[in-house]
């Protein structure tokens, strides 16, 4: 794996990156888990940006700005709602990291900080979703080296254990090719 790719335990809205993203909802008004907190750190300028957007269809990506978060910008994409595998969940949570990602890179950001996204409220199984996760950071990374870091916040032990075992799963077997 890329070794620009790198796992914490934490809270993401305390990250000094350029850019955080949020696993936000269509309306992108707000929420619970990880957009709560954001939304809580960032203040209600936020939600008045958001409001101006009109909406993000799951699997896209919009930007905002940080206001009182530490990073300067907040990337909100859609993650999809797990249903047991047969609605294309695979793909969509694909689009939302490759989206992220593209929209990072048109802003000049340099470093960026994620969530597991759709693994808390939209149940989408965590060890999964970390392979999507990973898999697209190193597909965004290869051959691009506008990007210095990206750190994926993991909330709690259990999500950073499972990320680290994914993740050693990954680099071991990208060691063998
Ligand atoms: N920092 C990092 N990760 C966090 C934080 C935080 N402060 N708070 C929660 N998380 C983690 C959760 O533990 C989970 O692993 O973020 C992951 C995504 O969980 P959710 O926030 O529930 O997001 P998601 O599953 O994509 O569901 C989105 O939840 O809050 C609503 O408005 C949001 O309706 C949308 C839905």
């Amino acid at each position: 794996m890329d070794s620009r790719i790198t796992l914490v335990e934490g809270d993401i809205t305390r990250q000094r990156v350029d850019a955080i993203v949020n696993a936000a909802k269509e309306s992108l008004l707000g929420g619970g888990g990880v957009d709560g907190a954001i939304h809580r750190a960032a203040g209600p300028e936020l939600l008045a940006e958001c409001r101006t957007l009109g909406g993000c269809p799951t699997g896209e990506a919009r930007i905002t700005k940080g206001y009182n978060l530490p990073a300067k910008w907040v990337i909100h994409t859609v993650g999809p709602v797990w249903r047991q595998g047969g609605a294309n969940e695979d793909a969509l949570l694909t689009d939302c990291y490759r989206s992220a990602f593209a929209l990072a890179a048109r802003h000049g950001i340099r470093s960026i900080a994620l969530p597991s996204i759709s693994t808390g409220a939209y149940r989408f199984p965590i060890e999964r979703a970390a392979r999507i996760a990973f898999s697209e950071a190193e597909k965004h990374l290869a051959g691009n080296d506008q990007f210095k870091s990206v750190v994926f916040v993991l909330f709690g032990a259990k999500a950073y254990e499972i990320h680290s075992s994914v993740h050693a799963r990954l680099a071991g077997s990208a060691r063998e090719r």
